[in-house]
């Protein structure tokens, strides 16, 4: 599937402002992508593709998880928002033909991340948190750290999404701790590289 067949199937299967997100986080990813010397080739599907499922309704969304076998345990379950990660994921495989398995791993990562993300995966994770419509306080640090820290930049960015969902106090997804906790290592044991 060439980049003008995948924007054809996302302005038919997702709302205009989902689909406009979805070039921002391109383009966002994009620009990381030279910085950190990322396949771009990799970096533009995922990024347009990573909200693919994002168009289904909580239902659906079970439905599709039943049916591709995505475990639903209680945590899931509480935190019905982050299954548009999984499920866009079989679906680029299952209706788009996508078989990379980093492109279709950087679409179902993108929602919590996971602890064994690679560098197209990381991009992702972080430029789907700021491309430039998005809105929070901290964000011109996070954007501004990208560009030089990306493993600093994304611990900023999950710590941020912990304090929006804490403040919320809505249900926080045990896999985000672990997340964390492998960028509090990497970050950590660079810091410790700089200071011999
Ligand atoms: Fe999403
Ligand atoms: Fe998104």
């Amino acid at each position: 599937m060439d980049r003008e067949e995948i924007i054809q199937y996302l302005k038919s299967n997702l709302k205009e402002q989902r689909y406009a997100h979805s070039v921002r986080t391109e383009e966002t990813a994009l620009m990381l992508g030279r910085i950190y010397h990322a396949d771009l080739e990799k970096i533009s599907v995922s990024a347009l593709l990573h909200d693919c499922a994002k168009r289904m309704s909580y239902q659906e969304l079970i439905e599709a998880a039943k049916k591709y076998q995505i475990p639903l345990d209680d945590n899931m379950m509480c935190n019905l928002k982050v299954l548009h990660g999984p499920v866009g994921a079989k679906l680029a495989e299952h209706e788009l033909g996508i078989k990379d398995e980093e492109i279709l791993g950087a679409i179902a990562f993108h929602t919590i991340g996971d602890t064994q993300m690679t560098l197209v995966q990381k991009i992702i994770f972080l430029a789907d948190g700021i491309e430039p419509q998005r809105s929070y306080p901290d964000i011109y640090k996070i954007r501004h750290l990208a560009k030089k820290n990306l493993d600093l930049a994304i611990l900023l960015y999950i710590d941020r999404t912990i304090g929006y969902v804490l403040a919320k106090q809505d249900y926080l997804h045990p896999k985000t701790i672990e997340v964390r906790n492998v960028f509090v290592k990497t970050v950590k044991e660079q810091r410790g590289k700089k200071s011999k």
